[in-house]
């Protein structure tokens, strides 16, 4: 697939998300949990003692249970990073669903297309029934022989559109991304979706550090946005802001961050390491000071 590939009417360019991305694999293991899932970790609430990998385990389930891709046989992850999600659909089979057939992965990072595949390959758990396809493309371009049971994208909502985009701009690029997603899913299928997003308006963070430092090109979408992009295509069953959860989870990154920063620095130098500390801080801060949500949703297709 070739990698230079233009993104249609999407945010973020393939250069900018592998700016990001292909910082190095074994850079991100140093500080994320051993699922390799680089977003929010789910809680029950802040008194849930459960490890940053069993947080991010439920997070998985809770996404595979809501989209249906526990039943589905069939299913596509918009943004799969380094493929946790399509593992773990393997696995997490609903009572009496028949075998994850084919499950299909998106993502822009060369990078985390390798690893996710290498991964796969050797992880003992998967059957040969089960076959997944991790693919560097944009979900603008993927066009699949057949609709999917289930759609789940967790963390790229985030890079579809870019900071020159006004209100109006982000809405009708949402709304392409909802309607290839309906025309994606068989009849009656669901997805799941989670992203940050931009807080109330008078609380919202200025764009500076977190979009353009960290994430080049990208832009958080606003809960009306998102609402409005997908009226019509999709039924929203259910949503929820667990930004604590993400507060949490960047806390824990940057714990990790900092005592892996020897290592860190000898791997993607001194700049890179404090770049991310400043990110994962900030980020955080964000959460926790309602400036930053995180949503979730399951949604319906009409
Ligand atoms: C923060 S990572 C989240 C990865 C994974 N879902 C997780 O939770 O660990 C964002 C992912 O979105 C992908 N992405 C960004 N823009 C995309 C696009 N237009 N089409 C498909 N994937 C995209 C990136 O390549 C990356 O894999």
């Amino acid at each position: 697939m070739d990698s230079t590939k233009t993104t249609g009417t999407t945010g973020a360019s393939p250069a900018a998300i592998q700016a990001h991305y292909d910082v190095g694999n074994e850079f991100y293991r140093l500080w994320l949990d051993e699922t390799m899932t680089y977003s929010s970790a789910l809680w029950r609430d802040e008194n849930d003692t459960a490890s940053l990998a069993e947080a991010q385990q439920r997070k998985l389930v809770w996404h595979l249970k809501h989209s249906g891709a526990d039943r589905a046989t069939s299913v596509l992850d918009i943004g799969c990073g380094w493929g946790a999600m399509l593992r773990a659909a393997v696995r997490t089979r609903a009572d009496g669903a028949a075998p994850l057939a084919r499950g299909v992965g998106l993502t822009l990072s060369e990078a985390q297309a390798a690893l996710a595949r290498s991964l796969t390959a050797s992880d003992q758990t998967i059957p040969p029934e089960s076959s997944l396809e991790f693919r560097l493309e944009s979900w603008a371009d993927h066009q699949p022989a057949k609709p999917y049971g289930a759609i789940i994208s967790v963390g790229a909502f985030e890079h579809f559109t870019k900071p020159a985009d006004d209100a109006p701009a982000k809405i009708a690029i949402y709304r392409a991304f909802f309607t290839k997603c309906r025309d994606m899913l068989a009849p009656g299928g669901r997805m799941s979706l989670q992203t940050i997003a931009y807080g109330d308006p008078e609380d919202a963070v200025p764009a500076g550090p977190l979009v353009e430092d960290i994430f080049p090109e990208s832009e958080l979408p606003r809960l009306p946005e998102i609402i409005l992009a997908a009226n019509g295509l999709f039924e929203i069953e259910l949503y929820r802001n667990d930004r604590t959860d993400y507060g949490r989870t960047c806390e824990i990154w940057a714990a990790n961050l900092k005592a892996q920063k020897a290592r860190a620095i000898e791997m993607v130098g001194k700049e890179q390491t404090r770049r991310y500390e400043r990110y994962l801080k900030f980020a955080a801060w964000g959460f926790f000071s309602h400036r930053l949500h995180l949503l979730r949703f399951r949604m319906k297709r009409r």
